[in-house]
């Protein structure tokens, strides 16, 4: 189990910055996954950690050994990729075992060893298929296996599951989890899709055009962002435009209709100033019906509703502004309908402009 740290790793294709000065600390037997846009640079910074990329500018270090310069093949790193890249007129065994032949490994370790992986990711008796033989979950576990059976102190995924339905995605997330938990390595996993990172990691890092944009916790992130791009990329939300009017011992921000709301920092790093614009974020859920507090108080429309079970969204809008409510499941409730909806002052977050 090693920690990672990098110190302004860049690399750089032609005139793009792929990877632009990101340093990030990642813990012993942590989960942690890099969440952004496609073409932000995920795959980049995991091709350069695994070492099938150099660096142009600063250091990768495994627990305090700088493997910067490091062959690949040395550092110990096993990679799942999307596209699974099996070998397909390889059996499933061979395709688990090439890691371990170009090693070197005995011939009576090396079956030893595939058979102990095959068992870990549930795919015992399998060895003899070729991957066509495989639905693509299966396929993505010969990866995963063949990723696992040299042993490596990390783990990197580049959105390893994105090629499976929905359902067998969900399955998969709490299975890569329970098998990294209990091997303990270290992981870096990478994927655009915030629900799947929200639901596996334990610290993610939100990244736009190379750069870091916040890491932290799940709830963090959600609950908390930083910035306009981490709040407008993660989860859902009402998003109005202001001016700050009041900032001290309170935030009271003037929407562009005139109405002033009550408001706090998203984040605690957030300074602002009287003057400064500022984007009100609400959350679905933050949202309540209690009427009659005299402020945070918005009439709307509904529009449009989506029932999901657990809850209902409804989207609703006023003359100059759009809601997106989260309400009890069980209300009545009808499309055309107006509501008087209150947003409480500690969950309307100003996001720095
Ligand atoms: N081998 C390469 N040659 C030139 N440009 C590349 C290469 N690999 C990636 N890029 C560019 O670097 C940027 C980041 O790409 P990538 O790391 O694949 O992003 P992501 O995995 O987040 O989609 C993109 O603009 C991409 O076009
Ligand atoms: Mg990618």
């Amino acid at each position: 189990m090693v920690s990672i740290r990098t110190v302004n790793l860049t690399k750089v294709f032609g005139d793009v910055v792929a990877v632009d000065h990101v340093s990030l600390e990642i813990r012993h037997g942590e989960f942690f996954t890099l969440l952004g846009p496609s073409g932000c640079g995920k795959t980049t910074f995991l091709r350069t950690i695994a070492g099938l990329e150099m660096a142009d500018e600063g250091r990768i270090y495994f627990d305090d050994q700088d493997i910067t310069d490091m062959p690949a093949h040395l550092r110990g790193t096993g990679m799942v990729f999307q596209n699974y890249a099996l070998w397909p007129h390889m059996n499933v065994f061979d395709n688990i075992a090439y890691g371990l032949k170009i090693r070197k490994v005995p011939k009576e370790e090396i079956r030893r060893r595939v058979k102990e992986v095959l068992k870990l990711v549930k795919l015992e008796g399998m060895e003899n298929r070729t991957p066509h033989q495989l639905s693509g979950g299966q396929q993505q576990r010969v990866a995963l296996a063949r990723a696992l059976v040299i042993n490596p102190r990390v783990l990197l995924f580049d959105e390893p599951l994105s090629n499976l339905d929905a359902k067998l995605r969900v399955e998969m997330r709490a299975e890569l989890r329970r098998l990294q938990r209990e091997l303990g390595i270290t992981a870096i996993y990478v994927t655009h899709d915030q629900e799947e990172a929200m639901s596996i990691s334990d610290r993610i890092a939100v990244m736009n055009r190379g750069r870091i944009m916040q890491v932290g916790t799940p709830k963090e992130i959600y609950k908390n962002p930083k910035n306009e791009f981490v709040a407008k990329f993660i989860g859902q939300g009402t998003f109005i435009l202001g001016e700050v009017v009041t900032y001290g011992e309170e935030l009271e921000v003037r929407l562009e209709s005139g109405k002033v709301v009550k408001a706090v920092p998203s984040h605690p790093d957030v300074r602002l100033e009287v003057g400064d614009k500022a984007l009100i974020m609400i959350r679905p859920e933050s949202f309540t019906l209690e009427p009659g507090k005299g402020y945070n108080e918005f009439e709307v429309e509904v529009y449009h509703i989506s029932f999901l079970g657990d809850s209902q969204m409804l989207q609703a809008s006023n003359e100059v502004e759009n809601f997106i409510i989260e309400v009890d499941p069980d209300l009545e409730i009808n499309v055309g309908q107006k509501l008087k909806v209150y947003a409480p002052p500690k969950h309307t977050l100003a996001v720095k402009l």
